[in-house]
């Protein structure tokens, strides 16, 4: 049982995030997360939530230099919840700065590579779409998205690395891609996409 709810968690983005982007972000990795944790039969309370606060520091770090990212999160959720989160929570919002080379927590479970996984693919699903000619979640296939991440000039902000790694959850990429983008599109009308 998740000792926060949605709604302090909701409110605490709202105190510490006024970037849009960031906020619709936050929101489709949280619904990526949830979609995962059904799939796993994992806590979907515990994985929502880690995928809405795993950026609440990015309106804080330098976005150049962005080494302290990933730990002012864990120290907002302190500040807020005590010693009441779960560290496993923690450790899956520091693990996916992995890749920045600052924060020693590497991945290692299942929440680390799922969030990573999540938060990269989430970013590049908007890419998608917003290269439709609706500009629509909605038309965009599985199958062109797969071909799309093997662009290295398309998106290439996104770690495909941290995406191809969803396998070591035992998820093949096609079925992720596939799950992910009905997640996102079930909330296309609330991000305008
Ligand atoms: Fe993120």
């Amino acid at each position: 049982m998740m000792p926060i709810t949605r709604d302090q968690s909701a409110a605490l983005l709202d105190k510490h995030v006024t970037t849009d982007w960031i906020k619709l972000h936050s929101r489709e990795t949280e619904v990526i997360m949830q979609a995962l944790a059904e799939k796993f039969g994992e806590d979907q309370d515990l994985w929502g939530l880690t995928g809405l606060l795993h950026d609440l520091d990015m309106d804080k770090v330098d976005v150049n230099e962005p080494k302290d990212h990933g730990k002012i999160t864990s120290e907002l959720l302190k500040e807020e919840f005590g010693d009441d989160l779960p560290g496993e929570m923690i450790h899956a919002i520091q693990a996916h700065c992995e890749n920045l080379g600052y924060l020693e927590v590497k991945r290692e479970s299942k929440l680390d590579f799922a969030l990573a996984a999540a938060e990269n693919i989430s970013g590049f699903l908007v890419a998608c779409a917003l290269v439709m000619p609706d500009k629509k979640l909605a038309s965009v296939k599985p199958d062109s998205v797969i071909k799309k991440l093997k662009k290295k000039d398309f998106a290439r902000k996104v770690n495909r690395d941290f995406i191809y790694d969803i396998d070591k959850t035992g998820l093949s990429l096609e079925e992720f891609v596939e799950l992910a983008l009905k997640a996102v599109s079930g909330i296309g009308k609330e991000i305008g996409l």
